[in-house]
């Protein structure tokens, strides 16, 4: 557990953050499709190394989440990615969950899977040097949702995994996600949050999940993407520091944030006016995707010849989000 402890701490000290590179490929298909970058493994290959061959970005990132097809690559040296990051005291992590289905007999709802050979499937991890997992679940605010049951069973699902996670030897991040989606108001989002919180805890308690090791994953409090009402950055940190310290056990190791569809800036600025409301009883980070790889990929669009300005638009990103970090 020491060995746990100090993994959960390295990921949330020093003003840095964790880069999510774990999209599915599915899910990076569809943002090369967007911009018309051929979906091959060659190119995701390509594209995850742009990242992490990134000079310097141990100044800002104490992680980076793979994906099962990213652990396994390497770069044009022929550095497998984990060890590359590992080199630059970036811990390399590894998301373990296998996306979400429909719950039976609840429309609208999600539960992710992922549970079944989960133990084994760790183990192949922990070779090329992954400490840390994720596992996302995801809750949609709408016209009778969320259910009572959505939020009970994701909860129970992250709470076994987070177990299995920290029997293998790894620190679980645990994502539950409430989306953006709808026109539902911040108090909305800071109800559902504030519960879907609770439930997850007390779950993660029930099975006896060490807390000192764990580092949660959570949206920021938001107005819906539709809603009306769109509210300031400070109302956003109020709500979303609110809304923790009604729910998150101080002896958790740290929160980090998902950008969940904000524009980089908006979730650059959001976690600045987070930082400034003062010391939390958790440090406090970043843990986004798109909120950093927006504009690289933007910038990449697949030609070699631009991998020069993706990596500086990375690198501002990166910047401007330890920035964040120390309340500017
Ligand atoms: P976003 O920052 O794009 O929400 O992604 C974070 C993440 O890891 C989702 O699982």
């Amino acid at each position: 557990m020491d060995a746990l402890h100090g993994v959960a701490r390295q990921l949330v000290a020093n003003k840095k953050g964790i880069l999510a590179a774990d999209e599915s490929t599915n899910t990076a298909n569809r943002r090369f499709a967007a911009l018309g970058i051929e979906q091959t493994e060659e190119m995701r290959r390509e594209y995850r190394g742009l990242l992490f061959s990134t000079r310097s970005i141990g100044e800002f990132l104490s992680g980076v989440i793979l994906y099962d097809e990213t652990i396994r690559q390497k770069d044009d040296q022929g550095v497998p990615f984990a060890q590359l990051l590992s080199a630059k005291g970036i811990i390399p992590g590894i998301k373990v969950d296998k996306g979400t289905v429909d719950f039976e007999g609840h429309p609208g709802e999600k539960i992710t899977q992922g549970l079944d050979g989960l133990a084994d499937r760790l183990k192949e991890y922990y070779a090329p040097g992954a400490r840390f997992t994720k596992w996302r679940a995801v809750i949609a605010i709408g016209e009778g949702i969320p259910t009572e049951d959505c939020i009970e069973e994701n909860s129970r699902i992250l709470a076994e995994y987070a177990s299995v996670a920290q029997a293998g030897g790894f620190v679980p991040i645990v994502e539950p996600e409430v989306l953006l989606n709808g026109g539902h108001t911040i108090e909305k989002a800071e109800e559902v949050t504030m519960r879907t919180l609770q439930t997850v805890f007390a779950a993660l308690e029930k099975k006896g999940v060490d807390l000192a090791g764990l580092i949660l994953k959570s949206s920021m409090v938001l107005s819906g993407k539709e809603c009306p009402e769109q509210v300031d950055a400070k109302q956003v940190a109020e709500a979303t520091i609110r809304t923790f310290r009604n729910s998150v056990p101080e002896n958790v190791a740290g929160i980090v944030f998902l950008s969940g569809g904000q524009s980089p800036e908006q979730a650059t600025e959001n976690l600045a006016e987070i930082i400034k409301l003062g010391q939390q009883p958790w440090p406090l980070s970043f843990s986004f995707s798109r909120a950093l790889q927006e504009p690289v990929l933007e910038t990449w669009r697949g030609n070699s010849a631009n991998v020069e300005a993706a990596q500086q638009a990375f690198l501002k990103r990166l910047y401007l989000n330890k920035s964040a970090l120390s309340g500017t």
